[in-house]
């Protein structure tokens, strides 16, 4: 079975402001990152997704762009990003970039231009309305608010589904479409490898019919994307769509090959599980390992040879999985390999997120002062002024706040862990002294080098990339467990979420055949092929009837 590039590669996502400061002045960029390459290459991963470089006022750091063709002085030039092109492709690694065309930033200069009068031709690039009695519906922003925001000069509203500095486009207008056209052909004329594409289920939206997210045309333009501008590309890029709203039937028709639309999609409904069912991420509720396994269940089984899924815990929105799921403290360690090994053993294409690699945690938020995030000072000022409680708020924020996957990465014990020689954005997290790339590149027994074998193995063994999935013991409220099955060859995957010491008892079809053990985060994993005890965290991966299926 061949497998294209991406399904059998990891991706590595970048969040620039974050990642590491070349010139002391508290804010990464993109010199900062080519320094960082072989880094990257060390880790094994082979594709790196850029969070936005372009030009912005940073309202939302970078997710609100105000120019396409030019880089953020913040982060540099366009040469330092033509050269980190170069030196990625130098080494192998491949590089998609951040396609946020949902919304521009009001200071881009179409919005400038369609707030100038209503005649203007770019006036229909963004949604207007008027609205004589307020806004023209009661649609909510995602930052808190109404999406819809008065422009006294021209009478009208324009819809913001984000901060109202990120007007959305109306991409019902063929000239927009062209616009956004000429623009990823600009950037794959660069040579980058394909894109991510920022809430790219909101495109169709139809806000008069109060239809958000998959909207009727979606599709239809995601098509006419693909012959316009990906299809000559076909095999050097590949496309990943950020699509909260989507289930796998959904799914399906992003991702199917012979619909010629996304390579992959980012799924939620694993992020909404610690979350109260439709109050929204702030609402809390303690994470039952039984609805986790069946929603990834659900998504392995629907997406087998019908579509493609990326598999992760992290990224810039959400905060950092070992504080989340895990135990950040005593077994931080062991619990960050668990979560770890059983993402990459799903079936899909795994994202790391910076930081990820040597289990960085969560901060902590003293006080709405520490805020950087948008999302978070706009929910903390709402709730606020709507009179909920302070410490309520707080406790929301310091589960789900976004700025716990912002804090500076850790390179070392030194200076500002090594992220800047002077003053960063925003304030490193205090146990880099710990926990730090340069501490996790010397200990063989760190969560990085066990990233790196993760790694390793989707490429070495076809049963991870093509296997087919199957939950084992659905209602064990411990233990999460699966088999991959490709031929006559098994994978059985056993996982301890919790630091009980639960038994878990083997399927009685796996009992008999021979047993290698793939990987694990104990040096010596239980053997005995019936019903194991494991201890707190523990994961093993155990390859059974091995045959030379190594690829
Ligand atoms: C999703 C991005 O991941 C997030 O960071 C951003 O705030 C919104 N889209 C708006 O662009």
């Amino acid at each position: 079975m061949t497998a294209t590039w991406w399904q059998r590669s990891t991706v590595y996502q970048i969040y620039p402001r974050s990642f590491n400061d070349s010139n002391g002045d508290g804010v990464g960029d993109i010199p900062g990152i080519i320094e960082k390459l072989d880094y990257l290459v060390d880790l094994g991963i082979d594709i790196i997704w850029l969070s936005p470089v372009y030009q912005s006022p940073n309202d939302d750091n970078g997710y609100d762009i105000s120019d396409y063709y030019a880089i953020m002085s913040d982060f540099g030039t366009m040469e330092d990003m033509e050269r980190l092109i170069a030196e990625a492709h130098k080494r192998n690694l491949a590089l998609i970039m951040d396609l946020v065309i949902n919304h521009t930033s009001d200071e881009h200069p179409w919005f400038r231009e369609a707030s100038t009068s209503r005649s203007n031709p770019y006036r229909d690039f963004y949604i207007w309305r008027s609205g004589d009695e307020g806004p023209p519906s009661d649609l909510r922003s995602v930052f808190s608010g109404s999406a819809w925001e008065y422009d006294a000069k021209t009478d009208a509203y324009y819809f913001h589904l984000f901060s109202r500095k990120q007007p959305d486009l109306n991409l019902h207008n063929q000239d927009v479409r062209q616009k956004i056209y000429e623009m990823m052909r600009y950037w794959l004329e660069k040579g980058i490898n394909g894109f991510r594409m920022d809430v790219i289920d909101l495109i169709g939206k139809e806000v008069d019919r109060g239809i958000i997210a998959n909207g009727p045309k979606l599709h239809e333009y995601l098509q006419e994307m693909n012959k316009e501008v990906l299809a000559p590309y076909r095999d050097a890029i590949m496309t990943v769509g950020e699509t909260p709203s989507v289930d796998p039937e959904q799914a399906k028709l992003y991702t199917r090959p012979d619909r010629h639309e996304l390579d992959m999609v980012f799924t939620f409904e694993h992020m909404s599980l610690d979350e109260v069912a439709g109050e929204g991420k702030w609402a809390l509720k303690p994470l039952d390992l039984r609805d986790l396994k069946q929603v990834l269940s659900k998504w392995q089984t629907a997406l087998h040879k019908e579509g493609w899924n990326s598999l992760y815990w992290n990224n810039h929105d959400q905060p950092r999985i070992v504080s989340r799921w895990g135990d950040d403290t005593v077994y931080r360690v062991k619990s960050a390999k668990m979560l770890a090994t059983v993402l990459h053993l799903l079936q899909g294409t795994p994202y790391i997120y910076q930081g990820e690699e040597i289990g960085m945690t969560n901060t902590t938020f003293n006080n709405s002062e520490d805020f950087k995030d948008i999302e978070m000072i706009n929910m903390y000022h709402e709730r606020i002024e709507q009179g909920d409680d302070p410490a309520d708020i707080m406790a929301s924020i310091q589960a789900k706040g976004r700025d716990h996957a912002r804090t500076p990465m850790q390179w070392n014990d030194g200076h500002e862990a090594g992220f800047t020689t002077g003053e960063p954005w925003m304030k490193v997290n205090p146990n880099y002294r710990e926990i730090n790339a340069e501490a996790a590149m010397r200990d063989p027994e760190s969560i990085y080098h066990y990233y790196k074998q993760l790694i390793q193995l989707r490429k070495n063994y076809e049963i991870i990339v093509h296997g087919s999935y199957q939950l084992v013991d659905a209602e064990h409220a411990e233990v999460f467990a699966y088999v991959r099955t490709l031929g006559s060859e098994k994978l059985l995957v056993v996982a301890n979420f919790y630091t009980g010491e639960p038994h878990f008892e083997w399927p009685e079809e796996l009992r008999e055949l021979t047993t290698d053990i793939l990987i694990s985060n104990y040096e010596d994993p239980p053997g005995g092929q019936k019903d194991i005890k494991l201890r707190p965290y523990e994961a093993v991966v155990y390859l059974l009837n091995p045959v030379t299926s190594q690829c």
